[in-house]
């Protein structure tokens, strides 16, 4: 595997999906029964932005530092901004690291949560035990995070969250690997949320696995949001999306008040569109 998310930490996809991931465990969070919350490709946790990798394409100058640097922010996006702040600027205010998915869920874990999360590669993994500082909360499992799935679900907590973020080295096949470890997934752990990353390079190849929502996975209901880029070329990302299963109460207005914003936030010249959507309810 060549993927490295040090390369893409903080770039507008991160920021996309992790401002949503700041507003599922939040909806976790407004019931007091313990949840899990499994991230399935969870990477190192904390990147430096002032390393090689980030430097080299210096994607999150178009991401979050684009939100940092706005004045007038809606409430989600100010929290948001605040996270990131606290994970990683300098006293003059500069971004130095930029937090991963199980830095920022963990943060939201209360004492009888729990997080579960998988990286497949051991440098990674080392790194984010060692970001963890021992949190006994969080339990860190170097292995493929689909077989992860048919292996440790359901947990013991009886509600929770189901990140699927993975590096889709393999494009189009990546989905078939998703529907295949997500099918298992629902099968043994149904009523929680499942949230899945994907890219936006063709259009073709998303539409398949939107019908597949669409009909295959059981009774979940399925959100999906994008944020895109006008163009339609496999050249490069023109935008991702988040296809949610079983999407907390509201949870399409609650995207409605921050994604236009963030959306042109990140526009950078260009026009971007939006997109939230329900595939089945
Ligand atoms: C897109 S990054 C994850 C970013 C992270 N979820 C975040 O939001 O900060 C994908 C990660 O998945 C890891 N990975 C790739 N294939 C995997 C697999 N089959 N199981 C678990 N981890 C995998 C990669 O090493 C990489 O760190």
């Amino acid at each position: 595997m060549n993927y490295r998310h040090a390369f893409h930490a903080g770039n507008f996809a991160d920021v996309f999906k992790h401002v949503a991931l700041l507003g599922l465990l939040d909806a976790l969070r407004a019931k007091p029964a313990p949840f899990c919350y499994v991230d399935t490709h969870a990477g190192r946790g904390i990147y430096d932005l002032r390393g090689d990798s980030a430097q080299r394409t210096g994607e999150f100058r178009d991401g979050v530092a684009r939100v940092l640097q706005a004045g007038d922010l809606p409430p989600t996006l100010a929290d948001y901004a605040q996270r990131i702040r606290a994970f990683g600027a300098d006293a003059d205010g500069d971004l130095m690291r930029y937090p991963g998915s199980p830095l920022l869920a963990r943060d939201l874990l209360r004492a009888d949560d729990r997080a579960i999360l998988c990286e497949l590669q051991d440098e990674e993994a080392a790194a984010l035990r060692a970001a963890l500082h021992g949190d006994a909360r969080c339990a860190v499992h170097e292995r493929d995070g689909y077989a992860a799935l048919k292996a440790l679900l359901p947990p013991a907590q009886k509600r929770g969250l189901v990140l699927i973020d993975p590096p889709f080295e393999a494009q189009g096949a990546e989905f078939e690997a998703i529907a295949q470890a997500l099918t298992p997934a629902l099968a043994r752990w149904p009523n929680a949320i499942y949230a899945i990353w994907y890219p936006i390079k063709l259009r073709e190849t998303i539409t398949p696995f939107h019908r597949w929502l669409g009909s295959e996975v059981g009774k979940a209901d399925v959100l999906v949001t994008e944020l895109l880029h006008p163009g339609n070329t496999p050249l490069r990302l023109n935008g991702c999306g988040l296809a949610i299963l079983n999407p907390p109460w509201q949870f399409d207005t609650w995207l409605a008040t921050w994604l236009p914003n963030l959306a042109r936030l990140l526009a950078a010249g260009s026009d971007p569109t939006t997109r939230i959507e329900w595939v089945r309810r």
